[in-house]
């Protein structure tokens, strides 16, 4: 699904924020959790750490951060956003919608809030969405935020999964423009492979589980890798071709942060080194939906991504979900 057509309206984004819990988990405290080592965390993804939220820190508080830094740093008031995105899996209550609670927090009333459910696509999901509200003319001004506590679904005793995610949140704030701003977005799923990547209970499915704490994350992880990195490979091609560009034009990769080895191969496709990816798997690991604007708010803040450089966003999950972004900073 590409959006790219001959409107005058298009989204562009005026600012990030993100935020990270203060209480960091290094692979060596993992060591004394699981039968793991620092040298096969780092070895097979990259990570080194990750950040765990404080027991009385939920989802929304996370949101709140990160959302206040991004309006601040487009240069808004909060009574500017007539549109809010949350992409989570893990909402503080069944509801109201994360996004809702936001609005509240961020004294917002009347304008639309929603939350959107793609695991770590989540975050492409949200931004193309709001993406689709600004060039319809429906909006004008969309706060769009990943923010996950994914610690609270992960089985500490699972080393197949303990050692890979954590918490955390990022926003954009995307504006109208004459110009683009976002070239195009590409969303994809196949929920034939949703037992390769799941948490097997909720609300209506096993609700015992989730209220006695057994609602875990459960991963094939080999078939999830080789998943990623086949449907990333095409979504580059068919983002690029839907733009008539070429690998050349794009300045900098923002993948979805789940693995070192994932993106190393994203990057081959894309013919770009290193250096012009934007990573972040180092130091925060796996935080689902928030890990695209964290990177973002990452690349843009340390002054690596620069107005008018070209961006592609990338990225994979639960579902299976998977999604892209082209956009001019
Ligand atoms: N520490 C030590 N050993 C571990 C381990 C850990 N934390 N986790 C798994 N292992 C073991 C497994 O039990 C398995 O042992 P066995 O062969 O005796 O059964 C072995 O390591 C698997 O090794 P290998 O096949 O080399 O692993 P891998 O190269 O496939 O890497 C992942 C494993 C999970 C890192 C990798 O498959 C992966 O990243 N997959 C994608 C996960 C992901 O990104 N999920 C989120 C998507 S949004």
């Amino acid at each position: 699904m590409s959006n790219r057509e001959s409107n005058t309206v298009y989204s562009r984004i005026a600012g990030t924020g993100g935020y990270l819990p203060e209480r960091i988990l290094t692979n060596q405290e993992l060591e004394a959790m699981v039968d793991t080592s620092d040298e096969w965390i780092t070895s097979r993804t990259g990570i080194q750490q990750r950040h765990i939220a404080a027991d009385n820190e939920f989802t929304l508080d996370l949101a709140e951060h990160a959302s206040r830094q991004a309006i601040s740093n487009a240069g808004l008031q909060t009574s500017d956003i007539d549109l809010i995105v949350v992409a989570t899996t893990t909402p503080d209550q069944v509801f109201p919608s994360t996004a809702c609670l936001l609005q509240s927090r961020l004294d917002i009333h009347g304008c639309p809030a929603f939350d959107v459910q793609a695991v770590c696509t989540g975050f492409v999901y949200a931004f193309s969405v709001a993406d689709k509200f600004i060039r319809t003319g429906t909006s004008r001004c969309a706060l769009v935020v990943g923010a996950e506590t994914f610690s609270r679904i992960i089985d500490w005793t699972d080393r197949n999964t303990c050692v890979l995610f954590g918490d955390g949140a990022g926003a954009v704030v995307i504006q109208a423009h004459d110009a683009p701003g976002v070239y195009s977005t590409h969303l994809h799923a196949d929920g034939d492979y949703a037992s390769l990547l799941h948490v097997p209970s909720g609300v209506s499915n096993n609700l015992a589980a989730v209220q006695e704490g057994r609602a875990y994350v459960e991963m094939s992880g080999t078939e999830v890798f080789k998943m990623a990195v086949n449907t990333l490979g095409r979504i580059v091609d068919e983002t690029l071709e839907a733009n008539q560009m070429t690998r050349d034009d794009v300045d900098w990769l923002v993948p979805h942060q789940a693995n070192l080895r994932i993106i190393n191969a994203i990057a081959k496709k894309l013919n770009l080194p290193m250096e012009k990816v934007i990573l972040t798997v180092a130091q925060q690991g796996n935080t689902s939906a928030a890990s695209i604007p964290l990177a973002l708010h990452e690349g843009i803040t340390n002054g690596n991504i620069q107005r008018g450089e070209t961006v592609m966003i990338e990225g994979f999950g639960g579902g299976f979900t998977w999604g892209s972004a082209l956009l001019r900073y």
